[in-house]
């Protein structure tokens, strides 16, 4: 095993930090945990109240290793939080990781998820020396897959029943970029 004990720090990009979930976030994660929409691509029901909110920052803080990170997605000009950006896996070797990321509808289209996605990429790749970052994707996610294309990943397969989503396996896209692309 390659990995040290410490978790990961905060990831500065022009309009954004990524950092660790603090129990303060509640209100601002709970607007779009609780968007059934948010949750449509993914295997995570829509949040009912805030306690669950207050039970799924506790479990991020809980889980939080090096092989598995989640970050909030913080404006840097409000400190409002828009979003969650992770790595939901990192292999044995800590060279290939596995990211996944959500943002507020309200802040959509807005460039925000790219360029969080570009930061992640830029950690893993330079500070932490993977070597591939990837991720999986609904065939009909367009919006996702818009945003992998435009960050540079392709796509490399369709696997089929490639992943568990709520109540059934469901066929996705893996997509993928390398380093020295
Ligand atoms: C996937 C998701 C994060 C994409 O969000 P998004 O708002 O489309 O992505 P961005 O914030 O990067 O915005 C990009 C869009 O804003 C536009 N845009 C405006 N200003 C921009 C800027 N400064 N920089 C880049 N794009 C900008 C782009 O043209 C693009 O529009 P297009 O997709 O119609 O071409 C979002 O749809 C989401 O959270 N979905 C629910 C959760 C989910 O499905 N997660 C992924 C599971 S695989």
């Amino acid at each position: 095993m390659f990995f040290s004990s410490e978790k990961h720090p905060n990831i500065y990009t022009v309009r954004l930090k990524l950092r660790s979930p603090s129990f303060l976030d509640v209100n601002d994660v709970f607007d779009f945990c609780s968007d059934p929409d948010a949750s449509k691509y993914a295997d995570w029901s829509p949040h009912n109240t805030k306690g669950e909110t207050r039970d799924y920052i506790a479990w991020l803080k809980r889980k939080a290793s090096i092989q598995s990170f989640t970050w909030v997605i913080e404006k840097t000009d409000d400190q409002k939080v828009i979003g969650t950006i992770s790595i939901t896996e990192m292999d044995y070797s800590g060279k290939i990781a596995t990211i996944g990321y959500t943002l507020s509808k309200q802040y959509q289209h807005k460039g925000y998820a790219t360029e969080a996605v570009e930061g992640l990429i830029k950690y893993l790749f330079e500070d932490l020396f993977c070597e591939r970052v990837q991720a999986k994707v609904m065939p009909e996610n367009t919006a996702s897959i818009r945003l992998l294309e435009r960050v540079g990943m392709k796509k490399d397969a369709l696997l089929k029943k490639g992943a568990y989503c709520k109540t059934a396996c469901v066929d996705i896209y893996l997509y993928s970029i390398t380093k020295n692309f």
